[in-house]
């Protein structure tokens, strides 16, 4: 087996720092002002995608920034020998044999756990259950980029306590911002990332808060952000989840209350008139399509990052 050099991996937010999280920002800065300058960085490089759900934005902006940067890309669907039962530790072995790189999509974030584990090469977390942590720096670097900084940003998430919920929550901590995440009772965030991501959050002059009431959140927010309620692999919680969420839309009145400035964020695919309006997500205030756009810088600067080129 082919010797490899040193290499992170990045599976959830908190493997970073601050100081770790805004050079990835920087370099995505820099990235998006001269893409010119990073054509070659990944020449003879090959990047394996192995994605178990289903994805429009993350397998487009991995696969567009690899190429820019000079590579190739594999891309695994549902039909690689893990559907039938080859272990995880194993397709590790063998996939690190071949590649340089491999962004995983996946269910249990233990399933991306293991796969680290016997990985030779650097793994990025392209979303499981619990976290999506390259959509939560992308989003914060968008942030930076439409108001000039990001420490002490009012921003409000309503919404379900799920995988962007946690995400953007170890980031805005990292960060500074002072972060509100409003969700019905039964549907919070984890109890231990609520209290990782605000103890961090006393260290860097933020703050990341829980509470019920939508309609507080959202008060003076400069950035509203939401997510779908029902995410993937709960499609048979879905009814219950339409009624459980039903005061948590994002909507005319809820932008009512938030600051003159807000922009209105959301990871995509959006539901409308279910977690958003119609009228807000096609609307001035919202963002959502230079949001997803700012991924591709972001998925090279990481990569770069990753592989200690940043
Ligand atoms: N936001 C996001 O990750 O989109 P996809 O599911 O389309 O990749
Ligand atoms: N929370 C959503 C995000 C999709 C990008 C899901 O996991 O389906």
């Amino acid at each position: 087996m082919t010797e490899k050099k040193a290499f992170r991996h990045f599976l959830k937010v908190s493997d970073l720092d601050s100081s770790g999280i805004r050079d990835i920002l920087d370099l995505t800065e820099r990235i998006r002002n001269n893409p010119e300058d990073y054509e070659n960085c990944f020449s003879r490089k090959t990047v394996g995608l192995l994605f178990e759900k289903s994805s429009t934005r993350t397998r487009l902006s991995f696969e567009a920034g690899v190429h820019q940067m000079g590579g190739d890309t594999v891309f695994l669907g549902g039909d690689s020998q893990l559907a039938r039962g080859e272990t995880i530790e194993d397709t590790a072995r063998v996939m690190s044999g071949y590649l340089d790189m491999v962004i995983i999509r996946t269910f249990g974030h233990d399933r991306i756990d293991r796969f680290a584990g016997h990985s030779t090469v650097p793994v990025i977390n392209g979303l499981t259950d619990g976290h999506h942590p390259c959509q939560a720096l992308s989003d914060f670097s968008f942030i930076g980029k439409e108001f000039g900084s990001i420490q002490g940003i009012r921003m409000a998430y309503v919404g379900d306590g799920n995988n962007m919920a946690h995400s953007l929550m170890e980031a805005g901590a990292l960060l500074g911002v002072d972060l509100v995440v409003s969700t019905p009772p039964g549907y919070a965030p984890d109890a231990e990332i609520l209290r990782w991501s605000s103890e961090m959050a006393k260290k860097t002059g933020g703050s990341v808060t829980w509470m019920e009431n939508p309609m507080e959140a959202a008060k003076e927010a400069r950035v509203l952000y939401t997510d779908v309620w029902t995410s993937m692999g709960q499609e048979a919680e879905s009814t219950i989840r339409e009624q459980a969420f039903s005061g948590f839309q994002i909507n005319r009145e809820m932008l009512s209350v938030a600051a003159p400035d807000v922009i209105v964020l959301h990871c995509l695919p959006a539901y409308r008139g279910k977690e958003v309006t119609e009228e807000v997500l096609d609307g001035p205030r919202s963002k959502v399509f230079a949001q997803a756009e700012n991924r591709l810088h972001l998925q090279k600067a990481l990569m770069l990052f990753c592989t200690g080129k940043g």
